[in-house]
């Protein structure tokens, strides 16, 4: 017995699946998806190398998780659990995850003294712009952070894209703020999952001539009751830029992605959660 399965144990180990950077969300950070009928239920994976699933830890708590595209060098979007208003204060420290260019720790990290790393976005590429401005616009946001460790998790620069800052302080933050308002009426008492993405568009608006400026932001929601039955849904979609986002089914939030992301599918919650539309 032992025999066969000292092998595994070693193989596990050197795969490295207890690390931030992992082979599956499903295996290591499932708490972040919804699970319809109890089946856990992530967004499309992209198949190609470029992409990587990243469960985020600061301290030593699975936050949230981020799709993560190294080639752009921008988040394809992040999945959390929204539990209420929870009052976080902002931290002021972003990070990057040292995994993503070949070190070895799976904590996020200040990128001071990395330099400039080659697989994802660094601070000093969010500095000296043009106008218009960009920010670092959060997917997981401080405002549906579960918890003050959540939130600090939340400043990672493989959570946030260049979001045009009079977007980001204007409709995208009255949407984020409308959701919270939503879910902790309807969904009260009950579990609500989001997803929050960026569409990377054709690349050629780069920030520091290295990270893709997004065509798109998006985000869904999916209510569950305690029966994990679909009670509410919806979806959001708008340009990079301050006007106001549309809301839609997650059915129509899904057909648009597919166009934009230019992929034969695209599933926001595993093809589940497209019905009982309750938008903000
Ligand atoms: C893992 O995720 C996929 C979708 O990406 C899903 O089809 C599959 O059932 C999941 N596996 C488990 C064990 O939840
Ligand atoms: C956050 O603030 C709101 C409004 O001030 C309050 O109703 C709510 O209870 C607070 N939440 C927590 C978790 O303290
Ligand atoms: C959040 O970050 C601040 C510093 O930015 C730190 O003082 C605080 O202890 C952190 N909180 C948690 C819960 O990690």
């Amino acid at each position: 017995m032992l025999v066969l399965i000292t092998p595994v144990v070693l193989l596990l180990a050197v795969s490295g699946c207890f690390g931030e950077v992992v082979d599956s969300f499903n295996q290591t950070c499932p708490e972040f998806f919804a699970n319809p009928a109890g089946k856990v239920s992530p967004p499309t994976i992209f198949a190609d190398s470029n992409y990587k699933q990243i469960c985020q830890i600061r301290e030593n708590a699975y936050e949230y998780a981020t799709f993560y595209d190294t080639t752009s060098k921008i988040p394809v979007y992040s999945a959390y659990k929204f539990v209420g208003f929870m009052n976080c204060t902002r931290s002021e420290s972003w990070y990057i995850e040292p995994q993503l260019d070949n070190r070895e720790n799976k904590r996020m990290s200040s990128d001071e003294r990395m330099g400039t790393l080659q697989h994802q976005a660094v601070n000093a590429d969010y500095k000296n712009q043009k106008k218009p401005k960009y920010d670092r616009g959060h997917l997981a946001p401080v405002l549906h952070a579960v918890s003050q460790g959540c939130s600090n998790a939340t400043f990672t620069l493989t959570n946030a894209a260049p979001q045009l800052a009079s977007f980001n302080r204007g409709q995208w933050r009255v949407l984020e703020k409308n959701v919270a308002r939503k879910l902790n009426g309807i969904c009260s008492g009950n579990s609500a999952y989001i997803v929050t993405g960026v569409v990377p568009g054709d690349c050629k608006d780069k920030l520091n001539a290295r990270v893709c400026i997004p065509s798109h932001f998006w985000s869904a929601y999916c209510c569950l009751d305690n029966n994990l039955r679909v009670k509410a849904s919806c979806g959001f979609l708008g340009q990079n830029q301050n006007v106001p986002v549309i809301s839609m089914s997650v059915t129509d939030l899904e057909n648009n992605l597919i166009n934009l992301y230019n992929q034969g599918d695209f599933y926001i919650f595993d093809g589940h959660c497209r019905e009982n539309q309750i938008c903000p």
